[in-house]
């Protein structure tokens, strides 16, 4: 069992260090440091410039993960072209300030680009092009990323438990195909039952031989709590390490918008997925708030926030097998968030719009 840091300790000590920057001391990377504990957030490669994004960026955190720069329509925007601009500075920027580098993600049903999605694809040229291309971005950060979201929001919203309707799943030879209720086990060439998720499956085989030494994630939103669609991915990944298929870790996004989540579900969740042997990173977190017309949210609400993201970080850190937990964005300046929403919802993160640590820093 690992030890770990009490960092809520350093952190109540380091309140009264509070300067008028609302920075404090110890940043949360030092106060993990001794933890094991990973401790990031998403960024985006046009903002490093930004002198103050860039530096809250370094000295708070310890892993980065690029937001958009890693997923298809940014880069592989043409069929026999890969574009590893955007990603490349984020991964050049984590390596400069001794960051680790999460990498997210290599099958999506969203951001892809119109030569893929309309490009009437048989199922064998299809399952090339997934192959290639896993192969081919992972191949390229090889050594680099210490893990991968491999699929991402495979599982259904509307029908918990079931696989979600996307290309890659409706596509006979890569997902399920109608009828075929046997397939012969690629290890020991025994049937077995057919499984609806064998296509990521595959994608997981082809992370593997493309870099081994990489941990590889099933990434997934609103699996945070026990519920329908976490026990379907819980008995894939049991499957999955009962057979050999090379998962290492389940990441649990947390984008949160009820503030009165239920702590306890979740803990009951990571305990379980931890059993099987996997890793748990918590990969997405914030906290949506609802604002007024300049963005503003409540002192009330903020101070909500502050207790949501405690529990959620007591909870991970009271599991062994609970080793990062990230952030989407860190500053309330560029958040999903705010741009989806029209300014209804937002302060979601841990720093505002002008870098001030918030009450849930
Ligand atoms: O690439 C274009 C760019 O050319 C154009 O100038 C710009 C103008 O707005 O748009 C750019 O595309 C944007 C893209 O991000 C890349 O920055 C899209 O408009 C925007 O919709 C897209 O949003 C991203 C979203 O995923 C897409 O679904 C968000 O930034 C990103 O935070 C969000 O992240 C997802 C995770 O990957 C998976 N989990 C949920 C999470 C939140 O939705």
């Amino acid at each position: 069992m690992k030890w770990r840091t009490p960092i809520f300790a350093l952190a109540a000590a380091a309140l009264s260090l509070a300067s008028d920057t609302g920075v404090q001391e110890p940043s949360l990377r030092e106060a993990a440091r001794n933890s094991g504990m990973l401790i990031g957030a998403a960024a985006r490669s046009a903002q490093l410039s930004e002198p103050a994004y860039a530096s809250t960026l370094a000295r708070e955190f310890n892993m980065v993960e690029p937001e958009d720069a890693l997923k298809w329509e940014i880069v592989h925007p043409e069929p026999q072209r890969f574009d590893f601009s955007q990603s490349d500075q984020i991964v050049d920027f984590a390596t400069r300030h001794g960051m680790k580098i999460r990498g997210h993600t290599l099958v999506w049903h969203r951001q892809n680009p119109k030569w893929l999605t309309e490009g009437k694809f048989t199922s064998t040229e299809l399952a090339d092009i997934l192959e290639k291309h896993i192969k081919a971005v992972v191949g390229h950060y090889r050594g680099r990323v210490f893990a991968w979201d491999v699929v991402n929001e495979a599982f259904d919203e509307l029908h918990p438990g079931e696989l979600r309707s996307t290309l890659w799943r409706d596509q006979p030879g890569i997902g399920p195909s109608p009828g075929a209720a046997t397939e012969a086990l690629p290890v020991s060439g025994r049937p077995y039952e057919y499984r609806p998720y064998q296509y990521i499956e595959r994608c997981f085989r082809w992370a593997h031989e493309a870099d081994p030494q990489a941990l590889l994630f099933y990434n997934e939103a609103e699996a945070e709590t026990v519920n329908p669609k976490s026990d379907a991915i819980y008995a894939m990944v049991r499957d999955f390490r009962q057979r050999g298929v090379p998962i290492d870790g389940i990441g649990f996004q947390m984008h949160i918008a009820n503030l009165h989540a239920d702590i306890v579900s979740i803990d009951t969740n990571i305990a379980r997925f931890a059993a099987l042997g996997v890793q748990v990173h918590i990969t997405e977190m914030d906290v949506a708030l609802p604002v007024d017309s300049n963005g503003n949210a409540s002192p009330e609400d903020l101070q909500l926030q502050a207790s949501l993201y405690r529990e959620i970080t007591r909870t991970c850190l009271s599991h062994p097998g609970c080793t990062a937990i990230q952030t989407w964005g860190f500053t309330d300046k560029y958040s999903w968030i705010g741009s989806h929403s029209k300014h209804t919802q937002g302060a979601a993160l841990l720093f505002d719009r002008s870098y001030h640590a918030k009450p849930a820093y």
